[in-house]
């Protein structure tokens, strides 16, 4: 991976400096957004929805990843999916191999013939999945290890399912609170690549609500990163955890102002995108986005 930015004047004096990596993103236009069913408790079918709100502050999104020096790929809409904006429940990707989700819910379970046709016709080796899971929305990789969210979508079986497929340590964390459904909306995970060899820090760190997990879960996590940001339920709870994160640019929600105070204060920088209209759909900016991770 490419070095592009290194944070200096940006970045506290005390702070280490971090770099950017230049991404490999997966998104998809919200153009059939709207919010006519209920799958979490942030969707509310009867409040209205306006897709070209959706339209414009999602482009924002992409045209800041583009900016950034990622490179975007999209996905075309399907009419009747509202939900499919949210690609990073649309699988998950290392090594140029893809596992595609099986959706918990009948109404997104149509989206995974589209997510496999995408990444067969990109050229992944694309596995197709026994097990309930959805993606990126509940498995993140931090180093050498992913962590697998389970207790409202993805199954305890699809976290033995995607070592098996990676070969990889599993880590299981159950979440708790309804609200925080997908393990992206309880953890962050700032630094995509580790290694200083690979102009990473010596270990991946991540942010998480300490709050979204069982109490086995927590202590897992204390005792894996102990130098974890720690976010208050207050940022929790506007979504400020579903941001992305190149290892220096931070992209997260505006809402969430004590863990802009956080990153700054370690060296990151955030930049804020507002996706009001897509956290209509109880998703934000990490649900848009979906990490493509090719063969190294
Ligand atoms: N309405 C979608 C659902 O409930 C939102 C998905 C959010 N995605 C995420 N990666 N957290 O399935």
């Amino acid at each position: 991976m490419s070095v592009e930015t290194t944070a200096s004047e940006t970045a506290v004096s005390a702070a280490p400096a971090r770099t950017a990596h230049r991404r490999h993103y997966l998104m998809c236009e919200p153009a059939h957004f709207t919010v006519n069913y209920s799958i979490n408790p942030w969707m509310e079918p009867t409040k209205p929805t306006d897709t070209a709100r959706a339209v414009e502050q999602w482009q924002k999104l992409h045209d800041l990843y583009v900016e950034l020096g990622h490179e975007v790929e999209l996905i075309e809409p399907l009419a009747g999916y509202p939900d499919m904006v949210y690609t990073a429940n649309g699988g998950f990707v290392i090594d140029g191999r893809a596992y595609v989700p099986k959706f918990r819910f009948v109404e997104r379970q149509g989206e995974a013939p589209a997510f496999a046709d995408w990444f067969r016709g990109a050229g992944y080796d694309t596995v197709i999945p026994e097990e309930v899971n959805e993606g990126e929305g509940d498995f993140l990789l931090v180093g050498d290890v992913i962590l697998a969210g389970t207790g409202f979508r993805s199954t305890g079986d699809s976290h033995h399912e995607v070592g098996e497929v990676f070969g990889r340590e599993v880590v299981s964390l159950t979440l708790t609170d309804p609200r925080f459904y997908h393990l992206d909306t309880a953890i962050a995970v700032l630094d995509p690549v580790q290694g200083v060899e690979n102009g990473g820090p010596e270990r991946a760190n991540i942010a998480y609500l300490p709050g979204a997990f069982d109490d086995a879960s927590r202590a897992i996590l204390e005792e894996r990163f102990p130098d974890a940001i720690l976010v208050s339920d207050e940022d929790g709870s506007v979504f400020g955890l579903n941001s992305s994160s190149d290892g220096y640019n931070v992209i997260m929600s505006p809402r969430a102002k004590g863990f802009e105070k956080q990153l700054r204060e370690r060296g990151y920088n955030p930049i804020m995108i507002d996706l009001s209209e897509l956290l209509l759909g109880g998703g934000g900016i990490k649900c848009c986005t979906l990490e493509l991770r090719g063969r190294s």
